[in-house]
């Protein structure tokens, strides 16, 4: 299955690992590939990917595991270790692990020797629907997530499914609350399935990448329907920050952001009650929250920072009907 992006095209194919090669070849002639991975990846499939490319010369750079990797000094030294491999202007960079190698590779092929060119080879399932699609690339500051960045976009995204079977529990549903918010979003049929369904194929992975697709394309510099993709993550990422990253998933802060915003919405008088209930009741059952849910109020200050709150006001998603969203102007009554 292929998703064509205006600059380059995504390929979903289970099993796909093994024909990485040929498709690399569409994009870049040279033998070297400079890989950045984490140690977990690294340990799985460090010689699976070797063997997938055996026509290329591949160095690594190995960091750490989990969000605080997604930090200025892990920039640096990645950086210096790709310099010190021999890494050249017209090299290719490979992100091959989760959204923090993604978003912090895609980010050094941004800004190294002003640019280099980079394909994303996504392993777990939140990179695989959202964060290896899109362009947007960066790095965490102590003041919050993903302050500094850019938009950059890949080579080449190549999604293999067969990488999620060593994922856990955790991991795996962590990305199920992004492709429900998809769902919520735009996409009724998507969320229909994962109301039943906890098992992802190609076919709906496909879907949630035509709906975020779809949006970064009206859309490309988040100026408004790219918004959309935010439904959840104004609390999301307060929840995240308050904890320190430590306690809460992405997808586990986005599903209470969504409750919240499923709640703001009832308030308003946008949103159907049921759908509140229902959403709920489906997050519980992959634990992706617990009650009592966290309550909006303890998460006020670490709000003020997020880089949405513009002059006049919260920019922020609400979603009346499951597959439509909207963005409303939060005021702090809305909510408090
Ligand atoms: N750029 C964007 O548009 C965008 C969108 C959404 C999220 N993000 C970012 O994505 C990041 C989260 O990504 P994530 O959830 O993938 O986290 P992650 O990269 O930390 O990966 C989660 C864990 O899974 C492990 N792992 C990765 N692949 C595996 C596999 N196949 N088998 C077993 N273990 C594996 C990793 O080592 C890590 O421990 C956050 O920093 C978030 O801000 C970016």
């Amino acid at each position: 299955m292929f998703i064509k992006m205006p600059n380059y095209e995504i390929v979903i194919e289970t099993g796909g690992l093994k024909s990485l090669g040929k498709w690399i070849r569409e994009v870049y002639t040279l033998p070297n590939l400079f890989v950045v991975t984490d140690q977990n990846v690294d340990q799985l499939y460090h010689q699976t990917l070797i063997d997938a490319l055996p026509d290329f010369i591949l160095s690594f750079v190995v960091i750490q595991p989990g969000e605080l990797s997604k930090s200025m000094s892990t920039y640096q030294e990645v950086i210096h270790q790709l310099i010190e491999l021999g890494m050249k202007r017209n090299h290719m960079l490979v992100a091959f692990g989760g959204g923090v190698v993604g978003d912090l590779t895609g980010f050094v092929a941004s800004t190294l020797y002003r640019g280099v060119p980079y394909i994303q080879i996504p392993t777990t399932l939140l990179a695989q629907v959202d964060s290896s699609i899109g362009g947007k690339v960066g790095i965490d500051l102590p003041q919050g997530k993903n302050l500094i960045g850019s938009f950059y976009d890949p080579k080449l995204v190549m999604i293999d499914p067969l990488f999620l079977s060593t994922l856990d529990q955790r991991e795996y549903h962590n990305g199920l609350a992004e492709m429900i918010k998809v769902g919520l979003i735009g996409d009724k049929h998507l969320y229909q399935y994962l109301l039943t369904y906890d098992k992802v194929t190609e076919k709906e992975i496909a879907q949630a990448i035509a709906v975020k697709r779809d949006l970064v394309l009206i859309d490309p510099y988040d100026q408004k329907e790219r918004m959309f993709l935010n439904f959840g993550h104004t609390f999301g990422h307060a929840i995240e920050k308050k904890h320190q990253y430590q306690t809460y998933k992405h997808g586990e802060a986005i599903s209470y952001g969504m409750l919240i915003a499923l709640e703001i919405g009832i308030r308003l008088g946008e949103t159907k009650p049921e759908l509140y209930d229902e959403v709920k009741e489906l997050f519980i059952r992959l634990g992706l929250v617990k009650e009592p849910l966290l309550n909006p109020i303890h998460y006020a200050d670490a709000l003020q920072m997020d880089k949405k709150y513009g002059s006049d006001g919260l920019n922020y998603i609400i979603v009346p009907r499951v597959g439509v969203a909207k963005i409303i102007k939060l005021k702090e009554s809305d909510w408090s």
